[in-house]
């Protein structure tokens, strides 16, 4: 399973990129705003960094809902760098995009994913990636990875190639469970990939080992 992180902030991902795990990123309009990035230049040069950080994915979202929109931003968005991926929603606008851009070699991630209709639409289409949002769909009382569950067995029994890119990942757990439900990629926050690391027996452990250490 590829681990993306979802973010942009660039020391975030800097920490994540030196772990040496990291395969991508995602970012989306919020998460550009939260890092203050504004105006179109700010926009493409803060993708462009990004790009120089990490070898890997990074998903750069449209901000346009019509179709002649949606390509005129994808297209220039993947001009910027090989490692771009246009993220566009999930709507009719944006799967007629999907189709075109798939058809003329740029990679897609179809986002805004909350039922296994759509991500069948997604596949057809040819999407790279399509990102269900885990975390929002257990906020409104549904089960997140059920979902995920359920259109990686659609997936399987129709042999769709588009990757399942689990998103909206809240903790440590969400990651675990994409893994096991055949998610193919997990993007994540930083703190819940931390979060993989901790159990307090290692700690106990490496305090004990540390401890004795003195006494070799
Ligand atoms: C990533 O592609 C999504 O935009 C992101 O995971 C959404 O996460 P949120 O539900 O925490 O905003």
């Amino acid at each position: 399973m590829k681990f993306f992180i979802d973010t942009a902030n660039l020391s975030q991902i800097k920490e994540a990129n030196e772990l040496g795990i990291l395969d991508g990123v995602t970012t989306n309009p919020s998460l550009m705003a939260k890092e203050g990035i504004k105006g179109n230049d700010a926009v493409l040069n803060h993708y462009r960094a990004i790009c120089e950080i990490v070898e890997g994915d990074i998903s750069a979202e449209v901000i346009a809902t019509d179709y002649e929109g949606i390509l005129a931003e994808g297209k220039v968005l993947a001009a910027l760098h090989h490692n771009i991926v246009v993220k566009v929603p999930m709507i009719k606008d944006g799967i007629k995009a999907i189709k075109w851009f798939t058809d003329n070699g740029i990679k897609t991630n179809c986002t805004l994913v909350f039922s296994a209709g759509q991500a069948i639409l997604a596949a057809k289409a040819g999407a790279t990636y399509l990102s269900p949002f885990i975390g929002r769909v257990d906020d409104s009382g549904w089960d997140g990875m059920l979902l995920i569950r359920q259109i990686a067995n659609i997936f399987a029994v129709q042999g769709y190639k588009t990757q399942i890119l689990a998103a909206s990942i809240r903790n440590a757990n969400h990651i675990i469970q994409c893994a096991e439900a055949g998610a193919q990629v997990i993007t994540s926050p930083l703190e819940p990939i931390l979060g993989l690391l901790k159990h307090p027996l290692t700690d106990i452990g490496l305090a004990k080992f540390l401890e004795d250490a003195k006494k070799m």
